[in-house]
């Protein structure tokens, strides 16, 4: 299956970032026509393209919006650019490069959800992201696209860059709207979903910033042009952002249902022509596949199908240099630096699993333990505050079965004797050697 690139497509312009290059290739058409439309035949049309969202879960963005309650209160869009999670890293690299596309698509949404504020929440170490977002925005005020009565259509916006302070968990919806509004980010309680009851507690959609990125195109081109790429379920394409023992890390757009062996033969194959041990679709929330299934089309419901999920997009593969125990247990204390602490099963299951897991590590676990962590997993999913803590107990489980042996061998050989650490490291974007 070819690459089709559209949001990345003048990635080699380097005036991109630019409104005069972004306007070279067509950037803020889509707008010029978008705002002399019926807001609700904006909406008609984002779900009619069945475009889903892009920052995990999948949720289809025409109806998040349709949501929105015409009651009389303020309307606001809240921009998800946290992108904090282990192997995800796409949302910034759009930004870096085409802040336009995310600028023009804020004001789209905005004018069709009926929001006349809109907030862009970047992940506060990436001051870069942040200086070319700011800089797209001003530059978008004085072209007149952003402000009172814009391109004459009587509509009025006003769009805000927020840096965040460096959580992961700011990125859950609920917590980045209690981190805007200046509290601990911590995740609310849903129901009330944001799409009625969000930002100072008023109706707000919040989509991922690569979900945003699609809209001017999807209004320039059309829905038929849109559901020419991926499946039924799964339609549009997707900026997949391939990391781990590869060749050619990288960004590649593709259609929805190419596969990953399509992809990886794009990133120029695997190191030194090694095999895939395994591989996460999506960032480190989603359960490991294997070689096995390198065949099976990128889509959201066929990497469902096979027990994983689509995720982020965003492909970590890993070779056999790599421990599965040492993998898993890094995650884990990722999640357990991350948890909130708000809720008992993530935060205490956290600490109790990384702990657990650390034992491993050294060659210290035992059978029982093996079972004590199935059973911490267990517990933690489905009965966490939100899905950090899901995400906390799906490493173990997935990693068990397949390597169940490598656990087995680490209740009596330290993980550093039996791979050499030094063999499996990376760096991003080019491999140590
Ligand atoms: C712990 C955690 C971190 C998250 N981080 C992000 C993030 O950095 N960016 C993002 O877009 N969504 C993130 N999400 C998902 C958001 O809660 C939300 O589903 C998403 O922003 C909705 O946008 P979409 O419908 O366009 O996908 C995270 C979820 C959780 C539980
Ligand atoms: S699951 Fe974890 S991160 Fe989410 S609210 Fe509970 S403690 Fe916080």
């Amino acid at each position: 299956m070819a690459l089709t690139p559209v949001i990345t497509e003048h990635w080699d312009d380097p005036e991109l970032f630019t409104i005069d290059g972004y306007r070279r290739h067509g950037g803020y058409r889509a707008l010029e026509s978008a705002i002399h439309q019926d807001p609700d035949a904006l909406i008609a049309l984002v779900k009619d393209s069945g475009l889903r969202g892009r920052g995990g879960a999948g949720f289809p963005t025409g109806l998040k919006w349709s949501f929105v309650p015409q009651d009389g209160k303020p309307h606001y869009l809240v921009v998800n650019g946290d992108e904090s999670e282990p192997g995800a890293c796409k949302d910034i690299p759009i930004m870096l490069a085409n802040p336009h596309s995310l600028v023009e698509g804020v004001i789209i949404t905005s004018y069709a959800i009926r929001a006349n504020h809109a907030f862009i929440y970047i992940r506060g170490e990436v001051p870069e992201a942040i200086r070319r977002v700011a800089n797209a925005v001003r530059e978008a005020r004085e072209a007149g696209y952003i402000g009172k009565n814009i391109l004459g259509s009587g509509f009025d916006l006003d769009v805000v860059v927020h840096a965040g302070a460096g959580a992961y968990i700011c990125g859950e919806e609920t917590a980045l709207l209690d981190s805007l509004e200046g509290f601990r980010g911590q995740p609310r309680l849903k129901p009330p979903f944001p799409a009625v009851a969000g930002l100072y507690a008023a109706p707000t959609v919040i989509n991922n910033v690569e979900t945003i990125c699609n809209i001017p195109y999807l209004v320039d081109r059309g829905v038929d042009w849109f559901r020419q790429f991926g499946t039924e379920k799964s339609p549009g394409f997707k900026v997949f952002a391939i990391s781990g023992h590869v060749n050619r890390p990288g960004i590649y757009e593709a259609p929805l249902g190419i596969t990953m062996r399509e992809l990886l033969d794009y990133a120029g194959g695997m190191r030194d022509g090694r095999e895939v041990k395994f591989w996460l679709p999506g960032g480190s929330s989603v359960p490991m596949l294997t070689a096995d299934h390198l065949d099976l089309p990128l889509t959201y419901e066929d990497i469902a199908a096979a027990g994983s999920m689509l995720g982020t997009g965003t492909p970590m593969l890993f070779d056999d240099t790599v421990s599965v125990v040492k993998a898993v247990t890094r995650w884990l204390e990722f999640y357990k630096h991350e948890s909130c602490g708000q809720c008992t099963p993530c935060r205490e299951g956290t600490y109790f699993i990384t702990g657990t897991l650390e034992r491993f590590e050294e060659g210290h676990g035992t059978d029982r333990e093996m079972d004590t962590l199935a059973d911490l997993c267990g517990q933690i999913s489905g009965r966490s505050f939100c899905a950090l803590g899901d995400a906390a107990a799906t490493p173990y489980p997935a990693a068990m079965k397949y390597f169940r042996d490598e656990f087995v061998a680490a209740t009596s050989t330290p993980v550093d004797q039996q791979f050499d650490p030094a063999a499996s490291y990376v760096f991003s974007g080019a491999i140590a050697r």
